[in-house]
């Protein structure tokens, strides 16, 4: 494996709209083949790295998890020569040990969307089949844990499931406690997906950071979800979230040989002469 220089790229989701502590340098007002991603891309400086920050439902939050623009977001990153994809996201929790404030990183995903997100860069004459056995990069997921753990100590809940749902609603309590007792996840989520596919489709590696902030509708004594408690949760959770991401960008490795920065290599299956000019 060839060592490539490492980029970051953020991903916020609700309630981490901006990055503070870091400087700006530029904001990439960016369009893609697939339209234009979520908002503009900030491009931050911390301790001589660079990193880029975009906000997944745009300022404002003004994107449903459907509406998003995933590969758009996907692609705009990719064009500004990131290689780490960082997921920042608000989950539901599904393990007792897990607790509203805590935070997951997740080492698996369930797709539980209804397929109707654009969710492949393949397609129109060219097709490829890429490796996702694990959606979350080895080298992401351990950085990501530390930075986590330096900050948070054991209210760091390292491995389990992500279970992706197509929202805008929250499951029913009979979906909550089918989810649960079926796949046994850790957090539930509704943007995870097909956003972790296409971070592995354009060779970069995806972790996530996902805060955890209420217990969906399964527990027994606990308040169903709702936004305002969500909210409540973020507030005091999202400073956290940002001097996590801080601590990661300031720990990254100068270089990386992860197999995901070239997923794609042996994935396309039309063969060459087949594929249309204007996608070779
Ligand atoms: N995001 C935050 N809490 C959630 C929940 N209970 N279900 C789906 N997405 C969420």
């Amino acid at each position: 494996m060839a060592e490539y220089p490492v980029k970051l790229g953020v991903i916020g989701g609700s309630g981490v709209y901006e990055m503070e502590g870091v400087e700006l340098v530029k904001q990439h007002d960016l369009e893609t083949p697939f339209g234009k991603p979520s908002d503009k891309i900030m491009e931050v400086r911390l301790e001589g790295k660079t990193a880029y920050f975009l906000p997944r439902h745009g300022k404002g939050h003004r994107l449903t998890p459907s509406e998003v623009n995933y590969r758009a977001n996907v692609y705009a990153l990719k064009s500004l020569g990131v290689t780490h994809v960082l997921a920042v996201s608000a989950v539901g929790i599904m393990q007792e040990d897990i607790h509203p404030g805590d935070m997951v990183v997740p080492d698996q995903m369930f797709d539980r969307t209804k397929g109707q997100r654009e969710a492949s860069f393949f397609g129109n004459g060219v097709v490829g089949h890429i490796e996702f056995a694990d959606p979350f990069d080895q080298e992401m997921l351990s950085l990501v844990a530390q930075a986590a753990k330096a900050k948070m100590g054991d209210k760091v809940h390292t491995g389990g499931a992500y279970v992706c749902i197509e929202g805008p609603q929250f499951s029913t309590r009979a979906e909550s406690r089918h989810y649960r007792e079926t796949l046994k996840p850790s957090v539930i989520g509704m943007t995870g997906l097909p956003e972790a596919k296409l971070v592995r489709e354009a060779e970069m590696c995806y972790g996530m950071l996902a805060l955890a902030t209420d217990y969906d509708c399964w527990k027994e004594g606990a308040d169903d979800v709702s936004v305002e408690a969500i909210l409540a949760i973020l507030k005091a959770n999202s400073e956290n979230a940002k001097a996590i991401v801080r601590q990661l960008i300031s720990k990254l490795p100068e270089v990386s040989s992860s197999p995901n920065l070239e997923a794609a290599k042996f994935a396309i299956i039309t063969s060459p002469d087949a594929i249309p000019a204007q996608r070779r």
